[in-house]
């Protein structure tokens, strides 16, 4: 069995006080939940999520991390800054580093490899527009933007990572993929992982993104291929957030 894992995106949000009233009221409810738990902070906040975090369940990572490792590169951060806060995990791909900032397939392989450089473990985002779900395009997209990241760094590179499945229509619109449409996709994922390492994709976890809440987590989660979710607008509440965690 894959342990569960609920990872929070906060995204463009939050301040000193609310980060730390918001991961008070978080640990505040971890004696009931069996998931592992992260949350992935703004850069500047990572240091005080640090501190508010140690010796804790609770992990915590990145939204993004840079390509390169040093050098000219302004306003980028890299995989040895993040080490240097303990941070665990680095979201790389996400849909809207693709669609709002022009992140490309390759970029965000690229991205994986500098996280596993330094032992982060990524994140890796994937995920069909409306229109290619409307299309037909799902499994193709998808397919397209995993190759980038087998074709750079191997499929054994995916024993030391997470994939998050989040199709783009479902993000922060309350549209959420119905659990048979999300297990599909897993199904999908997994299978075509398994064609290449049948114990990676035995072992991988594969969350789930997209409008997750309290009150669908529970379906969501017990499909046999949905590991988890990566959660936006609901981590932002302790509450909302802890509801999901206690869910699979
Ligand atoms: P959402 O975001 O839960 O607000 O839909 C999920 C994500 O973008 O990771």
């Amino acid at each position: 069995m894959r342990q569960t894992l609920v990872a929070g995106n906060w995204k463009l949000n939050g301040s000193k006080e609310s980060i730390e009233e918001l991961l008070k009221g978080v640990l505040s409810g971890m004696s009931e939940v069996k998931s592992d738990v992260a949350v992935c902070a703004p850069y500047v906040y990572i240091p005080l999520v640090e501190e508010l975090l140690k010796d804790t369940d609770v992990a915590f990572g990145s939204q993004d991390i840079s390509m390169y490792e040093s050098g000219a590169y302004t306003g980028e951060i890299s995989g040895a800054m993040l080490t240097d806060f303990s941070c665990k995990f680095s979201i790389v791909g996400h849909s809207e580093r693709r669609t709002l900032f022009g992140e490309k397939d390759a970029d965000t392989a690229k991205k994986f490899a500098a996280a596993q450089k330094y032992g982060l473990t990524p994140i890796l985002c994937v995920g069909e527009l409306l229109e290619e779900r409307e299309n037909g395009t799902t499994e193709a997209v998808v397919a397209r933007q995993l190759d980038a990241v087998i074709n750079l760094v191997g499929v054994e590179a995916l024993e030391k990572a997470v994939i998050a499945y989040e199709p783009v229509w479902a993000i922060g619109t309350g549209k959420t993929a119905s659990p048979q449409q999300a297990q599909d996709v897993h199904a999908f994922i997994r299978s075509k992982i398994a064609n290449l390492n049948k114990s990676v994709a035995e072992k991988i976890q594969i969350l789930y993104g997209g409008s997750v809440n309290g009150g669908n987590a529970d379906e969501l989660f017990a499909m046999p291929d949905i590991d988890g979710g990566l959660i936006g607008g609901a981590s932002l509440k302790a509450d909302d957030f802890l509801a999901i965690c206690q869910a699979g």
